[in-house]
Protein backbone atom coordinates (compact mmCIF):
# COMPACT_ATOMS: atom_id res chain seq x y z
CA UNK A 1 0.00 0.00 0.00
CA UNK A 2 1.45 3.59 -0.96
CA UNK A 3 2.23 5.75 1.85
CA UNK A 4 2.17 9.74 1.58
CA UNK A 5 3.61 11.72 4.25
CA UNK A 6 0.33 14.35 5.71
CA UNK A 7 0.50 17.44 8.44
CA UNK A 8 -0.21 16.49 11.78
CA UNK A 9 -3.49 18.18 12.66
CA UNK A 10 -3.26 18.60 16.67
CA UNK A 11 -5.53 16.47 18.51
CA UNK A 12 -5.48 18.19 21.48
CA UNK A 13 -7.38 21.13 19.62
CA UNK A 14 -10.26 20.18 17.74
CA UNK A 15 -11.19 23.11 15.45
CA UNK A 16 -14.61 23.24 15.90
CA UNK A 17 -14.85 23.06 19.58
CA UNK A 18 -18.11 21.51 21.23
CA UNK A 19 -20.67 21.50 20.03
CA UNK A 20 -23.58 24.55 20.40
CA UNK A 21 -26.36 24.05 22.29
CA UNK A 22 -29.35 23.56 20.37
CA UNK A 23 -32.71 22.11 21.61
CA UNK A 24 -35.21 21.04 19.46
CA UNK A 25 -39.07 21.91 20.62
CA UNK A 26 -41.81 19.62 21.00
CA UNK A 27 -43.12 20.39 17.70
CA UNK A 28 -39.93 19.53 15.89
CA UNK A 29 -40.11 16.48 17.56
CA UNK A 30 -43.29 15.91 16.60
CA UNK A 31 -42.56 16.70 12.82
CA UNK A 32 -39.14 14.38 13.11
CA UNK A 33 -41.22 11.45 14.52
CA UNK A 34 -43.87 11.43 11.73
CA UNK A 35 -41.31 11.00 9.34
CA UNK A 36 -39.22 9.03 11.22
CA UNK A 37 -42.45 6.35 10.71
CA UNK A 38 -43.43 7.01 7.59
CA UNK A 39 -39.86 5.97 6.64
CA UNK A 40 -39.91 2.76 8.53
CA UNK A 41 -42.79 1.61 6.42
CA UNK A 42 -41.62 2.94 3.06
CA UNK A 43 -38.85 0.98 3.85
CA UNK A 44 -40.98 -2.16 4.38
CA UNK A 45 -43.13 -0.92 1.49
CA UNK A 46 -40.88 -3.02 -1.38
CA UNK A 47 -41.77 -6.81 0.59
CA UNK A 48 -44.84 -8.86 0.19
CA UNK A 49 -46.53 -10.95 3.35
CA UNK A 50 -43.94 -13.87 3.44
CA UNK A 51 -40.76 -11.57 3.06
CA UNK A 52 -41.66 -9.52 6.25
CA UNK A 53 -42.62 -13.21 8.45
CA UNK A 54 -39.18 -15.15 8.00
CA UNK A 55 -35.93 -14.79 9.90
CA UNK A 56 -32.68 -16.16 8.73
CA UNK A 57 -30.18 -15.57 11.68
CA UNK A 58 -30.73 -15.70 14.87
CA UNK A 59 -29.21 -12.03 15.09
CA UNK A 60 -31.55 -10.81 12.63
CA UNK A 61 -35.44 -10.09 12.89
CA UNK A 62 -38.19 -10.13 10.71
CA UNK A 63 -39.11 -7.07 9.30
CA UNK A 64 -42.74 -7.56 10.17
CA UNK A 65 -41.35 -7.78 13.77
CA UNK A 66 -39.44 -4.92 13.84
CA UNK A 67 -42.57 -2.80 12.77
CA UNK A 68 -43.95 -3.77 16.10
CA UNK A 69 -41.60 -3.83 18.02
CA UNK A 70 -40.94 -0.22 17.40
CA UNK A 71 -44.25 0.40 18.09
CA UNK A 72 -44.48 -1.76 21.26
CA UNK A 73 -40.94 0.41 22.27
CA UNK A 74 -43.49 3.69 22.09
CA UNK A 75 -46.84 1.90 23.86
CA UNK A 76 -44.76 0.32 26.73
CA UNK A 77 -42.34 2.99 27.84
CA UNK A 78 -44.16 6.66 26.84
CA UNK A 79 -47.90 6.19 25.96
CA UNK A 80 -48.63 3.58 28.81
CA UNK A 81 -46.47 5.70 31.34
CA UNK A 82 -47.56 9.36 30.59
CA UNK A 83 -51.09 9.06 28.58
CA UNK A 84 -53.61 8.71 30.91
CA UNK A 85 -56.40 6.58 29.81
CA UNK A 86 -53.99 4.82 27.30
CA UNK A 87 -55.60 1.21 25.70
CA UNK A 88 -53.16 -1.27 25.13
CA UNK A 89 -53.36 -2.59 21.71
CA UNK A 90 -53.18 -6.05 22.70
CA UNK A 91 -52.11 -6.90 26.00
CA UNK A 92 -50.56 -10.24 24.37
CA UNK A 93 -48.36 -7.93 22.06
CA UNK A 94 -45.62 -7.17 24.92
CA UNK A 95 -44.76 -10.99 24.85
CA UNK A 96 -44.36 -10.83 20.90
CA UNK A 97 -42.62 -7.75 20.88
CA UNK A 98 -40.54 -6.79 23.64
CA UNK A 99 -36.77 -7.43 23.04
CA UNK A 100 -34.64 -7.98 25.75
CA UNK A 101 -35.97 -5.74 28.47
CA UNK A 102 -36.46 -7.71 31.63
CA UNK A 103 -37.71 -5.04 33.30
CA UNK A 104 -40.70 -5.29 30.98
CA UNK A 105 -41.71 -8.70 31.15
CA UNK A 106 -41.04 -12.03 29.27
CA UNK A 107 -40.91 -12.32 25.87
CA UNK A 108 -41.19 -14.68 22.71
CA UNK A 109 -37.05 -15.56 22.13
CA UNK A 110 -35.19 -13.87 19.92
CA UNK A 111 -33.90 -17.23 17.91
CA UNK A 112 -37.79 -18.26 17.25
CA UNK A 113 -39.10 -14.49 16.31
CA UNK A 114 -39.93 -16.18 12.28
CA UNK A 115 -42.37 -18.09 13.97
CA UNK A 116 -44.62 -15.38 15.02
CA UNK A 117 -46.98 -16.02 11.73
CA UNK A 118 -49.80 -14.38 13.79
CA UNK A 119 -50.44 -11.24 14.42
CA UNK A 120 -51.11 -10.95 10.38
CA UNK A 121 -49.08 -7.53 8.71
CA UNK A 122 -52.35 -6.05 8.80
CA UNK A 123 -53.12 -6.25 11.97
CA UNK A 124 -49.49 -5.29 12.92
CA UNK A 125 -49.88 -1.76 10.20
CA UNK A 126 -53.21 -1.61 12.70
CA UNK A 127 -50.68 -1.65 15.98
CA UNK A 128 -48.58 1.06 14.30
CA UNK A 129 -51.82 2.97 13.65
CA UNK A 130 -52.90 2.73 17.10
CA UNK A 131 -49.90 3.80 18.63
CA UNK A 132 -49.39 6.63 16.16
CA UNK A 133 -52.77 8.24 16.95
CA UNK A 134 -52.04 7.90 20.79
CA UNK A 135 -49.15 9.54 20.22
CA UNK A 136 -50.67 12.78 18.16
CA UNK A 137 -52.73 12.76 21.49
CA UNK A 138 -50.03 12.87 24.06
CA UNK A 139 -48.42 15.81 21.74
CA UNK A 140 -51.43 17.55 21.92
CA UNK A 141 -52.11 17.28 26.11
CA UNK A 142 -49.08 19.90 26.60
CA UNK A 143 -45.92 17.95 27.45
CA UNK A 144 -43.12 20.39 28.90
CA UNK A 145 -39.78 20.22 26.37
CA UNK A 146 -37.84 18.73 29.28
CA UNK A 147 -40.54 16.20 30.84
CA UNK A 148 -39.02 12.44 31.06
CA UNK A 149 -42.29 11.81 28.42
CA UNK A 150 -40.36 14.07 25.89
CA UNK A 151 -37.00 12.54 26.59
CA UNK A 152 -38.35 8.93 26.12
CA UNK A 153 -40.45 10.14 22.58
CA UNK A 154 -36.68 11.34 21.54
CA UNK A 155 -35.38 7.88 22.51
CA UNK A 156 -38.11 6.20 20.80
CA UNK A 157 -37.43 8.12 17.84
CA UNK A 158 -33.70 7.48 17.88
CA UNK A 159 -34.40 3.91 18.30
CA UNK A 160 -36.93 3.53 15.38
CA UNK A 161 -33.99 5.11 13.51
CA UNK A 162 -31.64 2.11 14.54
CA UNK A 163 -34.62 -0.37 13.68
CA UNK A 164 -34.33 0.88 10.27
CA UNK A 165 -31.22 0.11 9.37
CA UNK A 166 -31.51 -3.84 10.91
CA UNK A 167 -34.70 -3.77 8.61
CA UNK A 168 -32.25 -3.50 5.59
CA UNK A 169 -29.25 -5.78 7.08
CA UNK A 170 -32.11 -8.46 8.08
CA UNK A 171 -33.70 -8.49 4.76
CA UNK A 172 -30.30 -8.78 3.08
CA UNK A 173 -29.25 -11.48 5.60
CA UNK A 174 -32.94 -13.09 4.42
CA UNK A 175 -32.78 -12.76 0.67
CA UNK A 176 -28.79 -13.96 0.87
CA UNK A 177 -30.02 -17.34 2.24
CA UNK A 178 -32.78 -17.58 -0.28
CA UNK A 179 -31.34 -20.15 -2.87
CA UNK A 180 -33.40 -17.61 -5.62
CA UNK A 181 -30.97 -14.56 -3.97
CA UNK A 182 -33.74 -11.95 -4.31
CA UNK A 183 -33.39 -8.35 -4.84
CA UNK A 184 -34.69 -5.92 -2.13
CA UNK A 185 -35.26 -3.08 -5.40
CA UNK A 186 -33.87 -4.17 -8.91
CA UNK A 187 -30.56 -2.58 -9.69
CA UNK A 188 -30.55 0.14 -12.22
CA UNK A 189 -27.37 -0.79 -14.58
CA UNK A 190 -24.11 0.95 -14.12
CA UNK A 191 -20.73 0.60 -15.07
CA UNK A 192 -18.12 -0.57 -12.13
CA UNK A 193 -15.47 1.82 -11.41
CA UNK A 194 -11.94 1.11 -11.72
CA UNK A 195 -9.28 0.43 -9.57
CA UNK A 196 -9.26 1.88 -6.14
CA UNK A 197 -6.75 4.69 -5.24
CA UNK A 198 -3.80 3.83 -3.47
CA UNK A 199 -4.36 4.28 0.55
CA UNK A 200 -2.98 7.08 2.19
CA UNK A 201 -1.85 7.54 5.32
CA UNK A 202 -2.74 10.62 7.72
CA UNK A 203 -1.01 11.44 11.00
CA UNK A 204 -1.90 12.56 14.19
CA UNK A 205 0.18 14.18 16.73
CA UNK A 206 -2.11 12.45 19.67
CA UNK A 207 -2.36 14.01 23.09
CA UNK A 208 -4.88 14.09 25.30
CA UNK A 209 -8.25 14.32 23.45
CA UNK A 210 -11.91 15.43 24.99
CA UNK A 211 -14.27 11.82 24.30
CA UNK A 212 -18.11 11.28 23.93
CA UNK A 213 -20.94 13.33 24.43
CA UNK A 214 -22.29 16.05 26.80
CA UNK A 215 -25.40 18.03 28.09
CA UNK A 216 -25.13 20.30 24.71
CA UNK A 217 -25.80 17.80 22.22
CA UNK A 218 -29.29 17.41 20.94
CA UNK A 219 -29.18 13.90 21.73
CA UNK A 220 -26.86 10.95 22.51
CA UNK A 221 -27.20 7.62 23.94
CA UNK A 222 -25.74 7.46 27.38
CA UNK A 223 -22.83 5.22 26.12
CA UNK A 224 -21.58 8.18 24.74
CA UNK A 225 -21.11 9.96 28.30
CA UNK A 226 -19.50 11.08 30.45
CA UNK A 227 -17.19 13.36 28.17
CA UNK A 228 -13.92 12.88 28.98
CA UNK A 229 -10.22 13.00 28.39
CA UNK A 230 -8.44 10.30 26.37
CA UNK A 231 -4.66 10.08 26.19
CA UNK A 232 -4.08 9.18 22.21
CA UNK A 233 0.11 8.63 21.09
CA UNK A 234 1.08 9.92 17.97
CA UNK A 235 -0.41 7.29 14.73
CA UNK A 236 -1.67 7.23 11.27
CA UNK A 237 -4.49 6.32 10.19
CA UNK A 238 -5.81 5.31 6.39
CA UNK A 239 -7.87 8.18 4.32
CA UNK A 240 -10.64 5.55 3.33
CA UNK A 241 -11.70 2.15 4.39
CA UNK A 242 -10.49 -1.05 3.00
CA UNK A 243 -11.70 -1.67 -0.16
CA UNK A 244 -13.06 -5.16 -2.00
CA UNK A 245 -9.76 -5.13 -4.29
CA UNK A 246 -7.77 -5.15 -1.49
CA UNK A 247 -9.68 -8.25 0.68
CA UNK A 248 -8.86 -10.11 -2.74
CA UNK A 249 -5.53 -9.60 -2.61
CA UNK A 250 -5.59 -11.17 1.28
CA UNK A 251 -7.88 -14.09 0.07
CA UNK A 252 -5.59 -14.93 -2.63
CA UNK A 253 -2.39 -14.14 -0.40
CA UNK A 254 -3.95 -16.98 1.73
CA UNK A 255 -5.06 -15.05 4.13
CA UNK A 256 -7.91 -16.81 5.63
CA UNK A 257 -5.70 -20.33 5.27
CA UNK A 258 -2.65 -18.73 7.37
CA UNK A 259 -3.48 -18.96 11.44
CA UNK A 260 -0.49 -16.64 11.68
CA UNK A 261 -2.87 -13.57 11.12
CA UNK A 262 -5.44 -14.83 13.12
CA UNK A 263 -6.16 -14.76 16.77
CA UNK A 264 -7.00 -17.76 18.39
CA UNK A 265 -11.37 -17.27 18.60
CA UNK A 266 -10.64 -16.20 15.32
CA UNK A 267 -9.13 -18.66 14.36
CA UNK A 268 -11.50 -21.41 15.89
CA UNK A 269 -14.81 -19.59 13.72
CA UNK A 270 -13.19 -19.24 10.34
CA UNK A 271 -12.57 -23.38 10.59
CA UNK A 272 -15.77 -23.74 12.77
CA UNK A 273 -17.94 -21.61 10.15
CA UNK A 274 -15.70 -22.03 7.05
CA UNK A 275 -15.54 -19.08 6.04
CA UNK A 276 -12.68 -18.10 3.05
CA UNK A 277 -14.36 -14.86 2.25
CA UNK A 278 -16.61 -12.08 3.60
CA UNK A 279 -20.37 -12.29 3.91
CA UNK A 280 -22.27 -13.13 1.00
CA UNK A 281 -19.47 -13.38 -1.25
CA UNK A 282 -19.92 -16.06 -3.84
CA UNK A 283 -17.47 -17.22 -6.26
CA UNK A 284 -19.22 -18.32 -10.16
CA UNK A 285 -17.07 -19.36 -12.67
CA UNK A 286 -14.07 -17.93 -11.33
CA UNK A 287 -15.39 -14.14 -10.49
CA UNK A 288 -16.64 -13.00 -7.18
CA UNK A 289 -19.97 -11.65 -6.70
CA UNK A 290 -21.40 -10.67 -3.44
CA UNK A 291 -25.30 -10.80 -2.35
CA UNK A 292 -26.37 -7.00 -2.05
CA UNK A 293 -29.77 -5.33 -1.38
CA UNK A 294 -30.20 -5.02 -5.34
CA UNK A 295 -29.28 -8.98 -5.85
CA UNK A 296 -26.28 -11.02 -6.79
CA UNK A 297 -23.78 -8.57 -8.29
CA UNK A 298 -20.10 -8.34 -9.28
CA UNK A 299 -17.93 -7.24 -6.45
CA UNK A 300 -17.19 -3.02 -7.18
CA UNK A 301 -13.03 -3.02 -6.97
CA UNK A 302 -12.91 0.60 -4.99
CA UNK A 303 -16.18 0.01 -3.03
CA UNK A 304 -14.85 -0.86 0.96
CA UNK A 305 -15.42 -4.39 1.88
CA UNK A 306 -18.60 -5.02 4.23
CA UNK A 307 -20.23 -7.79 6.00
CA UNK A 308 -16.60 -8.82 7.46
CA UNK A 309 -16.72 -9.79 11.53
CA UNK A 310 -13.82 -8.43 14.18
CA UNK A 311 -12.17 -11.11 13.53
CA UNK A 312 -11.78 -10.79 10.12
CA UNK A 313 -10.77 -7.16 10.17
CA UNK A 314 -7.93 -7.88 12.58
CA UNK A 315 -6.56 -10.50 10.39
CA UNK A 316 -6.67 -8.28 7.56
CA UNK A 317 -4.87 -5.65 9.35
CA UNK A 318 -2.28 -7.77 10.96
CA UNK A 319 -1.75 -9.03 7.40
CA UNK A 320 -1.54 -5.57 5.96
CA UNK A 321 1.04 -5.00 8.83
CA UNK A 322 -1.40 -2.32 9.80
CA UNK A 323 -3.85 -2.66 13.10
CA UNK A 324 -7.40 -1.34 13.80
CA UNK A 325 -7.69 1.70 15.43
CA UNK A 326 -8.87 2.27 18.36
CA UNK A 327 -12.43 4.28 19.28
CA UNK A 328 -10.67 7.28 20.86
CA UNK A 329 -8.15 7.78 17.63
CA UNK A 330 -11.20 6.99 15.30
CA UNK A 331 -13.29 9.88 17.19
CA UNK A 332 -10.53 12.53 17.44
CA UNK A 333 -10.33 12.30 13.51
CA UNK A 334 -14.12 12.31 13.00
CA UNK A 335 -14.42 15.26 15.19
CA UNK A 336 -12.54 17.02 12.64
CA UNK A 337 -14.93 16.12 10.15
CA UNK A 338 -18.55 17.09 8.87
CA UNK A 339 -21.41 14.25 9.41
CA UNK A 340 -21.85 13.94 5.82
CA UNK A 341 -21.64 10.47 3.51
CA UNK A 342 -23.49 7.94 2.12
CA UNK A 343 -26.15 7.35 4.38
CA UNK A 344 -29.41 6.05 4.71
CA UNK A 345 -30.79 9.46 2.54
CA UNK A 346 -28.40 8.58 -0.33
CA UNK A 347 -30.22 5.79 -1.42
CA UNK A 348 -27.39 3.86 -2.60
CA UNK A 349 -28.08 0.66 -0.28
CA UNK A 350 -24.92 -0.48 -0.76
CA UNK A 351 -20.79 1.14 0.05
CA UNK A 352 -19.56 3.20 -2.25
CA UNK A 353 -16.20 4.15 -3.78
CA UNK A 354 -14.81 7.74 -2.43
CA UNK A 355 -17.30 10.31 -3.88
CA UNK A 356 -14.42 13.17 -3.38
CA UNK A 357 -10.74 12.89 -4.02
CA UNK A 358 -8.65 12.75 -1.70
CA UNK A 359 -8.09 16.37 0.08
CA UNK A 360 -5.46 15.77 2.74
CA UNK A 361 -8.24 14.21 5.22
CA UNK A 362 -9.82 11.05 6.39
CA UNK A 363 -12.78 10.47 3.92
CA UNK A 364 -15.72 8.43 4.29
CA UNK A 365 -15.51 8.30 7.97
CA UNK A 366 -19.68 8.54 7.89
CA UNK A 367 -21.66 6.17 6.07
CA UNK A 368 -20.77 3.26 3.93
CA UNK A 369 -19.31 1.02 6.50
CA UNK A 370 -19.34 1.02 9.82
CA UNK A 371 -15.64 1.18 11.06
CA UNK A 372 -14.77 -1.79 13.48
CA UNK A 373 -12.15 -0.41 16.15
CA UNK A 374 -9.68 -2.50 18.35
CA UNK A 375 -11.56 -1.10 21.22
CA UNK A 376 -13.77 -3.24 23.34
CA UNK A 377 -16.86 -1.83 24.37
CA UNK A 378 -16.44 -1.12 27.92
CA UNK A 379 -18.39 2.11 29.88
CA UNK A 380 -16.75 5.59 30.23
CA UNK A 381 -14.51 6.49 33.41
CA UNK A 382 -17.95 7.23 35.95
CA UNK A 383 -20.68 5.97 33.58
CA UNK A 384 -23.69 5.55 35.47
CA UNK A 385 -26.15 2.93 34.44
CA UNK A 386 -29.59 4.29 33.72
CA UNK A 387 -32.17 3.40 35.94
CA UNK A 388 -35.25 1.15 35.51
CA UNK A 389 -36.03 -0.49 31.91
CA UNK A 390 -34.41 1.83 29.76
CA UNK A 391 -31.05 1.46 31.65
CA UNK A 392 -31.00 -1.84 29.60
CA UNK A 393 -31.16 -0.04 26.37
CA UNK A 394 -27.12 0.06 26.02
CA UNK A 395 -25.20 -0.48 29.61
CA UNK A 396 -26.42 -4.31 29.88
CA UNK A 397 -24.21 -5.16 27.01
CA UNK A 398 -21.12 -4.05 28.01
CA UNK A 399 -19.24 -6.91 28.12
CA UNK A 400 -17.47 -8.95 25.25
CA UNK A 401 -18.34 -6.98 22.47
CA UNK A 402 -16.37 -4.73 20.12
CA UNK A 403 -16.89 -0.61 19.54
CA UNK A 404 -18.07 -0.16 15.62
CA UNK A 405 -18.04 3.80 14.57
CA UNK A 406 -19.45 6.11 11.78
CA UNK A 407 -22.73 4.52 10.90
CA UNK A 408 -23.09 2.79 7.18
CA UNK A 409 -25.04 3.19 4.05
CA UNK A 410 -28.40 1.82 5.96
CA UNK A 411 -27.96 4.67 9.04
CA UNK A 412 -30.40 7.90 8.90
CA UNK A 413 -28.23 11.07 8.16
CA UNK A 414 -29.32 12.68 11.57
CA UNK A 415 -28.99 9.34 13.66
CA UNK A 416 -25.63 9.23 13.58
CA UNK A 417 -22.55 11.57 14.70
CA UNK A 418 -18.48 11.62 15.71
CA UNK A 419 -19.12 10.27 19.55
CA UNK A 420 -21.44 7.25 18.50
CA UNK A 421 -20.96 4.11 19.70
CA UNK A 422 -22.43 0.71 17.89
CA UNK A 423 -21.21 -2.54 19.38
CA UNK A 424 -20.89 -5.93 17.83
CA UNK A 425 -19.94 -9.74 19.24
CA UNK A 426 -16.37 -10.47 17.24
CA UNK A 427 -17.89 -13.24 15.44
CA UNK A 428 -21.11 -10.91 13.99
CA UNK A 429 -20.68 -9.42 10.09
CA UNK A 430 -24.45 -9.48 8.98
CA UNK A 431 -24.75 -5.85 10.14
CA UNK A 432 -22.68 -3.06 6.66
CA UNK A 433 -19.32 -3.66 8.96
CA UNK A 434 -15.89 -2.83 7.04
CA UNK A 435 -12.73 -1.33 8.18
CA UNK A 436 -10.25 1.38 8.61
CA UNK A 437 -6.33 0.82 8.91
CA UNK A 438 -4.44 2.31 11.21
CA UNK A 439 -0.55 2.42 12.78
CA UNK A 440 2.16 3.38 15.76
CA UNK A 441 3.98 6.18 14.78
CA UNK A 442 7.69 6.29 16.49
CA UNK A 443 6.95 3.40 18.76
FE1 LIG B 1 -35.17 -2.30 19.71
Amino acid sequence: MATRPMARPDLASPPHGDPPLETSSLETCRARLAATRARTLALAAPLGPEDMAAQAIEEASPTKWHLAHTSWFFESFVLARFLPGYRLFDPAFGYCFNSYYEGAGARQPRPRRGLLSQPSIERVMAYRRHVEEALERLFDSGLAPQSEAARLLELGLQHEQQHQELILSDILALFAANPLRPAYRAAPPRALCSAPEPLRWIGYAGGIVRIGSDANTDFAFDNEAPRHDALIHPFEIADRPVTNAEWLEFIEDGGYGDPAFWLFDGWETIQREGWEAPAYWERRGGLWLAMTLEGLRPLEPAAPVVHVSFYEADAFARWAGARLPTEFEWEAVAQQEAVTGNLLEDGALRPLPPAETFQGHARQLFGDVWEWTCSAYLPYPAYRRPAGAIGEYNAKFMCDQHVLRGGCCATPQSHIRASYRNFLYARQRWLFAGLRLARDVGR
